[in-house]
């Protein structure tokens, strides 16, 4: 079976740069043979992470979330970059689905031994560097395995006019080569996965 990859960009608003971008990842996910799902987190409104909420009841969208984390053996994820970190819905986003499952005890099963690429967008020269850092660092600690390869877009007001469109030709092959990695990747961890 191929391995099926599930992509978010971690920005909200209409125009963000990162949801220009995910498509590119994308694209080179599918054209190394994965099968991708490509979702809005506008779709899965979350709550800041509280304990009491949790307690109260897990938000829906919590374990649809982890349903579709379940459900796919990778990661694909275009972020923007605030204060030098990853924004706070994507670490919110992360934290939740890391919650206790309907199913079962620990949401960090659901990521442990997956693989994952990261990509970032800014206006800004570095393209948001500094957050592919970060997140490298979080999801590593969730479990995943973070493919070397990443892809800082800087100046993406001029490098991406409209969606699926990075008009530099070689980060365009290197957003793509991320995306390539990540189904190679997966698709290996996924045998090793269902070896055991
Ligand atoms: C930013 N921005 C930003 N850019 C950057 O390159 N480094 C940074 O540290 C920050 N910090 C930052 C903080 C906050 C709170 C905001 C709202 C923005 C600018 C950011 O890159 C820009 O808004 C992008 O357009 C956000 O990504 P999307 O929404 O276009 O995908």
């Amino acid at each position: 079976d191929p391995p099926r990859l599930l992509a978010f960009a971690g920005s909200l608003r209409r125009e963000s740069f990162n949801r220009r971008l995910v498509p590119v990842l994308v694209e080179g996910a599918r054209d190394a043979g994965a099968e991708v799902s490509l979702i809005d987190l506008r779709d899965y409104p979350l709550p800041v992470y509280d304990g009491d909420i949790e307690a109260d009841g897990m938000p829906d969208e919590v374990f649809r979330l982890q349903d579709l984390m379940a459900e796919h053996d990778g990661l694909l994820i275009s972020t923007p970059e605030y204060n030098g970190s990853m924004p706070a819905l994507v670490k919110n986003t992360l934290d939740w689905i890391s919650r206790p499952t309907a199913a079962g005890p620990s949401g960090t099963t659901l990521f442990r031994g997956k693989a994952a690429g990261i990509v970032s967008a800014s206006p800004g020269p570095l393209g948001g560097l500094r957050s592919l850092l970060v997140l490298r660092d979080a999801l590593a600690k969730l479990g995943l395995v973070v493919v070397p390869q990443q892809v800082a877009v800087g100046l993406a007001a001029e490098r991406l006019p409209e969606t699926g469109v990075l008009v530099d030709e070689r980060m365009r092959e290197g957003v793509h080569g991320v995306g390539a990695s990540v189904a190679d990747l997966a698709f290996r961890l996924k045998g090793a996965r269902d070896e055991r």
